[in-house]
């Protein structure tokens, strides 16, 4: 279906936020990209410029205005008129309430709405105005639309939509709406084409990927599901983000007996005070947690743990603090996302009483990033000395010498690129690394063996 007024046209998408609007975006650049218009890589050549917006915390949502009004900046794009369209999770958000804070912006699309954002972007460029479209309610992922992936080898699989827990802190519940699945048929067959086209790593998506399932089945069916996408010979299968409520002894069989599951878990456990955890309304303990990880390690020795963690939610105090700080040492995470609280407007956290001093919430953050950043530096001290097979994703920032890419474990690798070798032709194969360097956040070495 080409739309003749936006053939030739050229775009921009920022994204920013989680997984699902990195995914989103693919979706939003396939369908502009079957309407005939051409990605660039920048604002200031684009025709249509779209920022996929996040509010899970407050510096996410204020960034969209700085972003917003350094387009007016800009020169006059190639054909004369730029459109400026906000999705994700703002735009769900507020509606058309953002036009009146955001004079320049013409489109509006809710996390719903991605597969008319074509025709809103076509009407403005055919009679000017500005369009809005947030439909209450939610439809799922809209599957039958054309994507764009951003690269050839990995693949976002989106499996459910929405959340149904209401951590008190969180806002996605209220932007996102209520969980919903994708079938499995649809799900599994999605893998197996995009196996066919190639892709050699895929990301299982949901806000809390264990109860998958739950409103179509009437129980969690993700440990079925693994097995099923594991059938498929995709070569390695992450999953993000798992709920520690929700997590079932037959999912960590199946991630101990599929081999194409990565030995990579998240699991978000946000503080490790049980007094904190209820009152972010997580319905689990700190030794249920501890026993879980626990139990994973049963079945799955060198898993890779990652977590969230929050510090500074309202009323935490040093007490408070120190078991968060306790469970990281017992936990010996990989990987930590450390955030600070961020109070979000309609949620039960936003209401509670919350007086700690920013200076002590700050100190309390420095103090579990040294303690995290220990654990991963320990983790990736295990794998010296060892071969690693890295798939190549690039090469490094700082330098373009260096190959760059991912174990199996979601760590970052390096190896010189070989003798001769083009990196933008080896992107995607896997090839294995002596590490003969293991840091906090890599590991690094020299290529043996073959590339597959
Ligand atoms: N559904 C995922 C889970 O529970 O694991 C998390 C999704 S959320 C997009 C990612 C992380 O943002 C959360 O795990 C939490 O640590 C953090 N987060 C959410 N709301 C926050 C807030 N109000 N302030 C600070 N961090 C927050
Ligand atoms: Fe937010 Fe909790 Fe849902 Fe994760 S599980 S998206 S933290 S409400
Ligand atoms: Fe942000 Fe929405 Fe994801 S609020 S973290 S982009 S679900």
């Amino acid at each position: 279906m080409q739309n003749s007024i936006l053939n030739g046209k050229t775009y921009f998408i920022r994204t920013f936020g989680c997984q699902m609007n990195l995914h989103d975006s693919e979706r939003v650049s396939g369908l502009l990209d079957s309407l005939g218009c051409l990605e660039v890589s920048g604002p200031e050549d684009a025709d249509i410029v779209i920022f996929m917006t996040c509010c899970v915390r407050e510096a996410a949502d204020t960034r969209l205005y700085g972003q917003c009004s350094s387009c007016k900046s800009l020169p006059a794009p190639p054909s004369g008129r730029r459109v400026v369209a906000v999705g994700g999770c703002i735009a769900q958000r507020d509606g058309e309430g953002l036009l009146k804070n955001l004079d320049n912006v013409d489109v509006v699309f809710g996390t719903d709405s991605i597969a008319h954002v074509g025709d809103l972007i076509a009407d403005v460029f055919e009679s000017g105005g500005s369009r809005v479209r947030c439909i209450e309610g939610d439809t799922g992922v809209a599957t039958d639309m054309p994507w764009h992936r951003a690269t050839s080898y990995h693949a976002w699989v989106p499996i459910m939509t929405g959340c149904n827990n209401f951590c008190s802190y969180c806002i996605v519940p209220y932007v996102r709406g209520r969980e919903k699945s994708r079938s499995f048929e649809q799900i599994v067959d999605e893998v197996t084409g995009l196996v066919r086209a190639g892709v050699r790593e895929i990301t299982l998506l949901g806000q809390n990927v264990n109860s998958y399932g739950r409103d179509s089945f009437g129980s969690p069916r993700f440990a079925e599901l693994l097995r099923a996408v594991g059938e498929t010979g995709v070569e390695r299968i992450f999953f993000t983000s798992s709920h520690p409520k929700d997590l079932l002894p037959e999912t960590i069989d199946a991630m101990a007996e599929v081999p194409s599951v990565m030995p990579q878990l998240h699991l978000a456990v946000q503080s490790g005070s049980n007094r904190i955890l209820k009152l972010m309304n997580r319905k689990y303990t700190r030794e249920h947690y501890l026993d879980l990880i626990e139990r994973v390690r049963g079945r799955i020795p060198d898993i890779a743990l990652s977590t969230d963690i929050i510090v500074g939610f309202p009323g935490e105090t040093e007490e408070d603090f120190e078991q968060t700080i306790s469970l990281a040492q017992e936990a010996r995470y990989a990987q930590a996302f450390t955030f600070i609280y961020s109070k979000r407007a309609g949620t039960p956290a936003a209401e509670m009483p919350d007086d700690t001093p920013r200076e002590v919430i700050l100190e309390r953050f420095n103090r579990l990033v040294k303690v995290v950043e220990g654990t991963a530096y320990d983790f990736n001290q295990k794998d010296l000395h060892t071969k690693v097979p890295m798939l190549i994703e690039g090469t490094s920032k700082k330098d373009p010498g260096m190959l760059q890419g991912k174990s199996p474990k979601n760590q970052t690798v390096h190896a010189p690129v070989p003798a001769g070798a083009n990196p933008a032709e080896l992107l995607g194969r896997i090839v294995d690394v002596e590490v003969d360097t293991a840091k906090t956040w890599y590991l690094s070495g020299s290529i043996v063996g073959d590339m597959r």
